[in-house]
């Protein structure tokens, strides 16, 4: 671009970001509400019904699990098999087909068989039989560019920062089949200037090897998702070198049964510098710990109480009021 017209650009881009009312940041004076693949506990799990009504709820990040399509474009999908979250069976039964992902046989349908526009013909379904699923059929799979476009005019009409925590999902498999999810993604997220320090976005993985790698490429924060047992001091120091925060279960940080002590691992971590975000709060009673005798709040109070800063829940409602969220703010 000629420096006469590259000068015109950026002062127009500082008048149009001048023009736009400052938002309300991300809070940092409590745990963040992380809504795990939207609000899916409501919703069937990354739509953008999902997303909308987490926001709604006072989510202040929402979660899209990314897979690589055929032509290599992001979607949010928890898994690169989409038998059991979408219609696909019904709309491309000859696809089915065996493959082995991370070590594992499956078989199934898989995002990277398909093109964007094929996908874009497949509608959403609930994957647990015991939500509700009266909103399958409806919601078509969201790009990675179209959450982030969300995040930003929903954040926008209420005023606040609504930030996006994406996890590349099998970043190994999808790399040696020839669709690398990080490029696409920094690309995405260099598209829209969140390529930032400040950025209110965290990048996820289950694979140390892509954060390493991704922390000589971008300064946006990185969060390790853990589900050993052994986070040692020594093992949180080294993931310190790599990355700005941990993602565990929460069954890492308070035992299922009522008479367990809650581990050492959050202040373990806090020595090491790392955050620590908890997953996967969710209410049902085939997912939560006898010991809240059935109030999923209480499962939240006592991560606040233990010092967790943020949290991820199917159900950001119920995060919210954890936090004893005013609803004005949501
Ligand atoms: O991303 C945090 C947590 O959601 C990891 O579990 O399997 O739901 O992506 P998963
Ligand atoms: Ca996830």
């Amino acid at each position: 671009m000629p420096p006469r017209r590259a000068l015109c650009f950026a002062v127009l881009l500082a008048a149009t970001a001048c023009m736009r009312p400052a938002l309300q940041p991300v809070p940092t004076d409590r745990p963040i509400i992380i809504a795990h693949r939207g609000a899916s506990g409501h919703r069937p799990e990354h739509t953008v019904a999902a997303y909308t009504l987490a926001v709604e709820m006072g989510a202040d990040f929402i979660e899209p699990d990314l897979v690589s399509t055929k032509d290599g474009v992001l979607v949010a999908r928890h898994e690169n098999e989409i038998g059991g979250t979408t219609d696909v069976a019904s709309k491309f039964p000859e696809r089915r087909t065996r493959k082995v992902v991370d070590g594992d046989t499956m078989t199934g349908w898989f995002t990277e068989d398909f093109t964007l526009a094929e996908l874009r013909m497949l509608r959403a379904r609930e994957r647990l039989s015991f939500r509700s699923h009266a909103y399958d059929g409806q919601f078509p799979i969201p790009t990675f560019d179209e959450v982030l476009a969300l995040a930003d005019s929903l954040g926008r009409a209420r005023g606040r920062v609504v930030g996006v925590y994406p996890e590349t999902k099998h970043p190994s498999y999808h790399r040696a089949i020839g669709l690398p999810l990080e490029p696409a993604l920094l690309a995405s997220l260099r598209a829209r200037g969140l390529d930032r320090r400040d950025a209110p976005v965290y990048i996820q993985s289950f694979e140390d090897g892509n954060l390493r790698a991704l922390r000589g490429q971008t300064r946006v924060r990185l969060v390790y998702l853990v589900s050993e047992r052994a986070l040692t001091p020594a093992r949180l120091r080294d993931i310190a070198t790599f990355a700005d925060g941990v993602g565990v279960n929460q069954r890492l940080v308070v035992a299922p049964d009522s008479a367990a002590v809650p581990s050492r691992v959050i202040r373990d971590a806090h020595d090491a510098g790392l955050k620590v975000h908890v997953w996967t709060l969710r209410s049902e009673p085939v997912f939560l710990a006898a010991r809240y005798g059935g109030d999923p709040v209480a499962e939240v109070r006592e991560m606040v109480r233990l010092g967790v800063d943020g949290i991820f829940g199917d159900f950001p409602d119920v995060v919210a009021r954890g936090l004893d969220l005013a609803p004005t703010r949501r």
